[in-house]
């Protein structure tokens, strides 16, 4: 076993347990609370990752949610717990989207959940919003438009993400591809939302190369609305040969 580990029967320690029942650490919920996620199959976590609660290292913190790294059944993974003071009372629905994003080949595997429990692969790589400022201009390009497909997988199969406007946080870049994470604020129906949020974020107000001849702001604007009144194939393919002209600068610099 690497070392850092801590057994959930003993995340009790004060510290921990704040992080397992954010923001009040009560003793007892915490201890109810590490018995369930037992019961699901989780050992050991680790006070690991970027962000920080309370001085502790963890994955991540959000609107609903402390999520930390995990062993379950012996795999790696990421558990998102609910705060305590979190606007949504439970997790169904975010996990009944996770399973048709997943059906899809999309967001992050989920493992297993409960009420107030995701347990879902752990995605290793750098938020796009941080990946934008530091990451290899090489695959640049590559990603951006793999952004783009899944973006219009989720039109095709009707889940509205609602917080890809601004998805510096909701999409982790791996290595070799793009994940879409957190999808509790999702609405069914997307009426090509998906796209037209990401589309505007990266070529509009993150455009990667100031100048493009073929890909002016007027060009992509119009594509745009092609797209949104009819979201289809060609519709999208459009957009797709935008977003290429418009990186092609940034990835041969
Ligand atoms: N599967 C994962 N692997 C790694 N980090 C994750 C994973 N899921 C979430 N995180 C981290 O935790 C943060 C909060 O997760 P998120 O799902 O957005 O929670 P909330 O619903 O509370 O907003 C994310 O911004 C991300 O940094
Ligand atoms: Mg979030």
């Amino acid at each position: 076993m690497q070392e850092n580990w801590i057994p959930v029967n003993d995340a009790l320690a004060e510290r921990v347990r704040r992080l397992i029942v954010y923001p009040s650490g009560d003793y007892e919920s915490a201890k109810e609370r590490s018995r369930l996620i037992s019961e699901m199959g989780v050992s050991h976590i680790r006070l690991s990752g970027d962000a920080q609660v309370c001085n502790v290292n963890v994955l991540g913190k959000g609107k609903t949610s402390v999520v930390l790294e995990c062993l379950w059944k012996e795999t790696v993974a990421a558990i998102k717990l609910m705060r305590l003071d979190s606007p949504v009372r439970d997790f169904d629905f975010e996990a009944k989207v996770m399973m048709e994003a997943n059906g899809s080949l999309l967001g992050p595997k989920l493992f297993a959940s409960s009420e107030e429990v995701l347990i879902m692969e752990k995605v290793e790589g750098k938020p796009l919003g941080v990946w934008l400022d530091h990451g290899e201009s090489l695959h640049r390009r590559d990603i951006m438009c793999e952004i783009l497909r899944q973006a219009r997988t989720l039109d095709r199969i009707g889940i509205r993400h609602n917080e890809l406007s601004n998805p510096s946080k909701h999409i982790i870049v791996k290595k070799d591809r793009p994940v879409l994470i957190d999808f509790g604020s999702s609405t069914y129906g997307s009426r090509g939302h998906n796209v037209a949020s990401l589309f505007q974020f990266l070529c509009i107000r993150r455009r990667q190369c100031a100048t493009s001849e073929g890909a002016t702001n007027k060009k992509m604007f119009e594509a745009l609305a092609e797209y949104r009144k009819n979201p289809g194939e060609p519709e999208f393919r459009s957009i797709l040969n935008l977003a290429e002209q418009s990186w092609k600068e940034a990835c041969t610099t």
